[in-house]
């Protein structure tokens, strides 16, 4: 039989920090509100003259690297964006897929905001186990900032730029494996959290995403566990979305975690939608608390509204 195995991760931080303290000069805030409320200290902000595919075609190199495989042996590349390069077309995938000197592969890019990653673990999974393809690039990249309206301080203090990638490969070790990922998605939300295409900016109502997230997040983490009949004492880490300290803290309580199983990246990078699961897996694993062999349990929610959760030993 097939599995599919999350083989590597690799992510990239923009060099530029954006802290609360430059905020406080852009809109009326401040540091101990916006850590108090969100956990979050800073923030990265990608150049002028990098984009979305630049960031994640930097994280796909360290991801490349890191499963020690040859790139013409990888069959699929997909990229979770709600800041693509371009409005539809090209892809942000095809885009890096170039910059990486993949060509004649499948190349595409996902519409599923914070809940992305966890999305691309699912299609590559299936993929996978079908026996379709044998090695896949997955990234989740955003440049949010060039879609932030910085005049709006209830939303423009979480979010930040970055990129994380991973190679999912195929293998017969189940002990290796992606166990199981659960995507779900629930429209009749658009006023909560969208990006018009007349502004161009993000629009979020936070404070009613907020109890949609948490409600939702905890109710997957559990059930995903139970469906596989794991504990919570299986878990070595919980790698949820980082979107705001209080939604992890709160999720983590509801399924009765450590601290110490609960992984936070949140105060050095804000919420980077898409790129938040991988950038703190990356996080993890080169602070060195994420090791091979270990169970993972990633808890993603967004726009959309979307949601989902992947449980899996980590096999980087
Ligand atoms: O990525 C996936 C989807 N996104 C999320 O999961 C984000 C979920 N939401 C959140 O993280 C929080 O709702 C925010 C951090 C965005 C906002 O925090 P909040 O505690 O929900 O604040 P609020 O919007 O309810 O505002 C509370 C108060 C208000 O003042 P009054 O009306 O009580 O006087 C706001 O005007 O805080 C005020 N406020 C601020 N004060 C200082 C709002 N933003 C700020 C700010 N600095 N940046």
């Amino acid at each position: 039989m097939i599995f599919a195995s999350f083989r590597s991760i690799g992510a990239y931080y923009p060099e530029n920090i954006l802290s609360n303290f430059d905020l406080e000069k852009m809109v009326e805030t401040n540091d101990e509100w916006i850590v108090k409320r969100t956990g979050i200290k800073e923030r990265r902000i990608a150049n002028e003259d990098e984009d979305t595919s630049d960031l994640g075609y930097k994280a796909s190199l360290k991801a490349i690297e890191r499963a020690n495989i040859d790139i013409k042996d990888i069959d699929a590349v997909i990229c979770a964006t709600l800041s693509p390069d371009y409005l539809a077309m090209p892809s942000t995938a095809v885009i890096i897929a170039d910059k990486l000197g993949i060509s004649n592969v499948m190349a595409f890019d996902i519409s599923a905001a914070c809940s992305g990653f966890v999305y691309l673990l699912n299609i590559a999974k299936s993929m996978i186990e079908s026996g379709a393809k044998k090695n896949i690039l997955i990234i989740g990249a955003e440049k949010i900032s060039k879609i932030m309206d910085y005049k709006d301080r209830s939303t423009c203090i979480i979010f930040g730029d970055g990129a994380g990638a991973s190679i999912i490969s195929a293998t017969t070790d189940k002990s290796k494996s992606i166990l199981d990922v659960s995507s779900f998605a629930s429209g009749g939300h658009d006023e909560l959290l969208n990006t018009p295409l007349d502004t161009q900016k993000m629009h979020m109502e936070g404070g009613e995403i907020f109890k949609l997230a948490v409600r939702s997040l905890s109710n997957d983490a559990k059930a995903i566990l139970e469906r596989n009949n794991k504990t919570k004492e299986d878990l070595d880490l919980f790698i949820p979305h980082q979107a705001n300290k209080r939604i992890i803290d709160k999720v983590g309580k509801y399924i009765g975690l450590k601290p110490e199983q609960v992984a936070l990246s949140i105060a050095k990078y804000g919420n980077t939608s898409a790129a938040s699961i991988p950038m703190a897996v990356n996080d993890m694993y080169e602070s060195e608390k994420l090791k091979n062999g270990d169970l993972i349990l990633l808890n993603a929610f967004g726009g959309g509204l979307t949601w989902g959760s992947g449980l899996l030993y980590f096999n980087g």
